[in-house]
């Protein structure tokens, strides 16, 4: 029989969790137990009731995580693991219809805290899946219950695990490379991957590129971005200039020009990125759709896109940053970053006529009235007092944020036009 802890919160420290967060703090159970990371656990109130089960990891500030609210006394086990995959997997049905690559599983919104699990597919719907592991007890549960991952999200080409993130320290985790767990790794460097945003296949490294291998959840900013294009004013000019900084493999620029293209119109796309390796993925992913396109491998957090002579050139300018903010400490100066990037950005647009900004912020700390705010002052000092961000996005709806676990919120998203005499 495997162990199972009992963890009794103290007294008046259930409220939050009662209101279905999912986390339990050290401080807040009546004893840490030494047992290993990941020992499965029954969570109780300090009156004994039973609050739900899941894992504790004594190494980490999150010393439970609470993975259903079942009330019956049966350890935590397959038929619960089962449970939140199909649940999971009922709610991506748009996704999975559709053979759309997606995030089937994202952590504590699915009730598997720590778990994240991508499904890429390409034209021939093979299936891969790419999973990282950020708590202890997420790694145990998809090593113990892989039958049931199996079963519930079919067979797949290739299982591939990430091991790579930092976040994996604060719970006693090692860092590692990434390992091909199931099947094969050949043709995952260069995976095209089927997705909301485009037509065409998006070719991504599975293997070495960032995150899983693709930013799935900008799909429905790119698709909201696109619509507001294509039913807004017409873009003057006879070539449309898309920069798309911090590009990484392009998704933004490609899918913009790719839309653009098919209702007529010629399009330039520039990519702008730190990664030699994610500019040259940009470009194939432009060749595959035959879009005229300049690569800039640049540290334009370091450098002013000015010095490129990129200043006043664009029609479109797409503006998606990286994390900057790992902890509260350093969010002022982060803002700060935001705010000079995103001048620096706009100052890329043309100076007359119509033009498009968009700007995403995937820092969890920055809150939304913080990004406006940020938007706003980046505006005022880029002389574009009169840009509309009527666009406001944020996840895709495979990346559910759910109202009892706030914290999952991560991804902000604006954009809109300005128009301007000449
Ligand atoms: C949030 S990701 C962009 C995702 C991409 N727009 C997409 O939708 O697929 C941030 C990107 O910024 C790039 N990056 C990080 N630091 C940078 C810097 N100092 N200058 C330029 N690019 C940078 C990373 O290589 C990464 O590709």
């Amino acid at each position: 029989m495997e162990p199972v802890v009992q963890v009794y919160l103290k007294k008046g420290e259930d409220r939050r969790i009662k209101q279905g967060h999912p986390w339990v703090f050290s401080n807040q159970v009546s004893q840490v137990e030494k047992v290993d990371p990941g020992t499965i656990a029954v969570f109780r109130d300090s009156g004994g009731s039973i609050l739900g089960h899941g894992v504790v990891n004594p190494h980490s500030l999150i010393y439970g995580r609470i993975y259903t609210r079942r009330t019956s006394s049966a350890s935590f086990g397959e038929p619960d693991v089962r449970m939140a995959l199909e649940r999971a997997l009922r709610e991506r049905q748009h996704f999975t219809r559709q053979s759309l690559s997606h995030r089937a599983v994202f952590g504590e919104a699915d009730h598997l805290g720590g778990l994240v699990v991508d499904r890429y597919y390409d034209a021939d719907l093979k299936q891969v899946l790419a999973v990282q592991f950020h708590s202890a007890g997420a790694e145990q549960v998809f090593v113990k219950y892989r039958h049931v991952f199996n079963e519930v999200l079919g067979d797949s080409h290739s299982v591939i695990v990430h091991r790579s993130a930092m976040s994996r320290l604060k719970e006693g985790l090692e860092v590692k490379p990434t390992e091909v767990l199931e099947g094969s790794s050949e043709g995952l460097e260069n995976f095209s991957a089927r997705v909301a945003h485009s037509k065409v296949g998006l070719t991504a490294n599975l293997l070495k590129g960032q995150k899983t291998g693709l930013f799935l959840d900008q799909s429905a900013n790119i698709n909201l971005a696109v619509s507001a294009i294509l039913s807004g004013p017409e873009i003057p000019g006879k070539i449309i200039k898309i920069l798309d900084i911090c590009s990484y493999v392009g998704a933004w620029g490609v899918s913009l020009g790719e839309a653009l293209r098919a209702n007529g119109r010629d399009v330039e796309v520039h990519f702008v990125d730190v990664s030699a390796q994610a500019l040259q993925t940009a470009s194939m992913n432009a060749k595959a759709r035959s879009l005229p396109h300049v690569v800039h491998e640049v540290d334009f957090l370091g450098q002013e896109l000015s010095s490129l002579g990129l200043e006043s050139q664009f029609d479109i300018v797409v503006l998606d940053l990286p994390s900057m903010v790992k902890n509260k400490k350093v969010l002022p100066q982060a803002r700060h970053g935001y705010r000079k990037a995103n001048r620096s950005a706009m100052k890329c647009l043309k100076k007359s006529g119509l033009q498009w900004y968009f700007s995403a912020s995937c820092s969890q700390l920055v809150s939304r009235s913080d990004f406006d705010e940020d938007l706003a002052i980046a505006a005022q000092s880029a002389e574009l007092d009169g840009l509309n961000l009527f666009v406001r996005g944020g996840h895709s709806a495979d990346h559910p944020v759910r109202t009892w676990y706030p914290e999952g919120e991560y991804l902000k998203f604006r954009g809109g036009y300005i128009t301007r005499s000449s």
